[in-house]
C-alpha cells in the first residue's frame, strides 16, 4: 500500500464555496427535477469513483422512482490539480446499461474528457435514454463541448474540494465544497 502525503491545508483555514445547506437544497432540487423527468420509470444511477459518491448517496435519496446503483472507475488526477488529458477505465459496471434510463453522476465537469470518455463507453451499450447529472461545472477549463442535464452549481475556475472531490484523496468528507489554495498543489 502507498503512504499517502499529508494533507497540504488543514481543512479549518479554506474558504468555502458552497455550504452545506446550500448543497443540499440545490441536490433537493436536481432529485425533483429528476423524478419529474423519469415519471413512472425506473432510472439506473451510475457514479464515476470516488468523487461522486456522496453527491450519488444524497441525490438518490431525492429521487422518488425505482433506482438503481452502479459505479464506473477511471484513472483520475491522482495527485495532481492539472489533468492528464488521458482518461483510462479501471472499473466497468456490473449491470447491462443496455434498454436502461441511465444518469452519470458525476461530481465535475471540467476539461469535460472524463465524462465525454464515459458518454461513448455507455453509448455503445444502447441505453434507452442517457443522461449527465454533475454536482459542479468549470466551465472555463472545458476542451470536450459536453454539458451537464443536470447540474448543481457552476463555479470559477479554482481546486475545490469537499463533499465528496479530494486533493490527493484528502477533504472528501468535508460537507462544505472550499477551495484549496493555489500554493497547496502548484509546483513552482
Ligand atoms: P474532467 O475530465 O477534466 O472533466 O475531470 C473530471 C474529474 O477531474 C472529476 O471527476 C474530478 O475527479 C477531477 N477534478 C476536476 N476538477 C477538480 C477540482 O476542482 N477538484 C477536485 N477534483 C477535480
Amino acid at each position: 500500500m502507498n503512504q499517502l502525503p499529508a494533507a497540504p491545508v488543514p481543512a479549518s483555514r479554506m474558504k468555502v464555496l458552497i455550504t452545506r445547506e446550500q448543497i443540499a437544497r440545490r441536490v433537493a432540487e436536481m432529485g425533483r427535477e429528476i423524478t419529474r423527468d423519469f415519471e413512472g420509470q425506473a432510472v439506473l444511477l451510475v457514479g464515476v469513483l470516488k468523487g461522486a459518491t456522496i453527491f450519488l448517496a444524497d441525490l438518490a435519496r431525492c429521487i422518488e422512482l425505482d433506482a438503481t446503483f452502479d459505479f464506473f472507475s477511471v484513472s483520475s488526477y491522482a495527485d495532481r490539480a492539472q489533468p492528464s488529458g488521458e482518461v483510462r477505465l479501471t472499473k466497468d459496471v456490473d449491470t447491462s446499461l443496455e434498454d436502461r434510463n441511465v444518469i452519470l453522476v458525476e461530481d465535475i465537469l471540467d476539461t469535460g474528457l472524463t465524462m465525454n470518455y464515459l458518454k461513448n463507453v455507455v453509448m455503445t451499450h444502447q441505453p434507452r435514454s442517457f443522461k449527465v447529472a454533475a454536482l459542479l461545472d468549470k466551465p472555463a477549463r472545458r476542451i470536450q463541448p459536453i454539458e451537464a442535464d443536470y447540474l448543481g452549481f457552476t463555479i470559477p475556475n479554482e481546486f475545490v474540494v469537499g463533499y465528496g472531490l479530494d486533493y490527493a484523496e484528502h477533504y472528501r468528507n468535508l460537507p462544505d465544497i472550499c477551495v484549496l489554495p493555489a500554493k497547496a498543489y502548484s509546483t513552482g
